[in-house]
């Protein structure tokens, strides 16, 4: 198994899941997309993440990205615990969670840590940009669950700056200024960044998200 790194082709895969067969490449289409692993059915950190995405369903909707879980466990079982999280969490879980058995797509996105644990799946996360090119990978420990605000900042980012010369600062939130980025000289930036910039200094310059009004 190649290490996956950051502009690598997601590796595509075909597997059964809690919504019957799916093509990861035909299922993302032209969309963003969020594949994230969990260690195992009916835990419950899981079960609060599960629910959560569930609950975020216009957020990703807004941001073009189908998200798709995966778990160790069988279709059945992912079955019988989406209704607990349905009643639990009180939501609808509204995306598929891969029934990832013989641990072929844990082992082909590196989701396996064995000195975290010999079986079970850490909680990855990788982001997929529509051209199929993986934009984020984070790793959380089973006993950490994902805060998936960050997570809609980071989309945010991601495609604020694959369409814009910009990159953003620290805890940087949508709508708040952004920076230049480095190889945009402040001679070009003038007739780039048409709402002004401020040269802190040479190097760090900040113009407001010019995506937004
Ligand atoms: C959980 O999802 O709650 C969990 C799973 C594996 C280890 C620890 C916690």
């Amino acid at each position: 198994m190649a290490t996956l790194r950051l502009g690598d082709v997601a590796p595509d895969f075909t597997a059964q899941s809690s919504q019957g067969e799916i093509n990861f490449h035909e299922f993302l289409g032209d969309s963003w997309g969020i594949l994230f692993s969990h260690p195992a059915d009916y835990t419950p950190v899981c079960t609060t993440e599960l629910g959560t995405v569930a609950k975020y369903k216009d957020e990703f909707e807004k941001r073009n990205t189908k998200v798709i879980a995966l778990s160790v466990d069988g279709v059945e079982s992912h079955k019988g615990w989406i209704n607990d999280i349905n009643e639990t969490q009180n939501t609808s879980v509204n995306f598929p969670i891969i029934a990832d058995e013989d641990r072929k797509i844990a082992q082909l996105y590196d989701m396996i840590h064995p000195n975290a644990d010999a079986t079970l799946t850490v909680r990855s996360v990788y982001v997929i940009a529509p051209d199929k090119t993986i934009k984020l990978m984070i790793t959380y420990p089973a006993s950490t669950g994902r805060n998936f605000d960050e997570l809609l900042r980071v989309i945010d980012s991601l495609q604020l700056t694959a369409y814009h010369k910009v990159a953003t600062p620290a805890n940087w939130k949508h709508g708040e200024e952004v920076v230049i980025s480095p190889a945009i000289s402040s001679e070009d930036a003038k007739n780039i960044f048409i709402k002004g910039f401020k040269e802190v200094k040479p190097y760090l310059r900040l113009t407001p998200q010019p995506n937004i009004d």
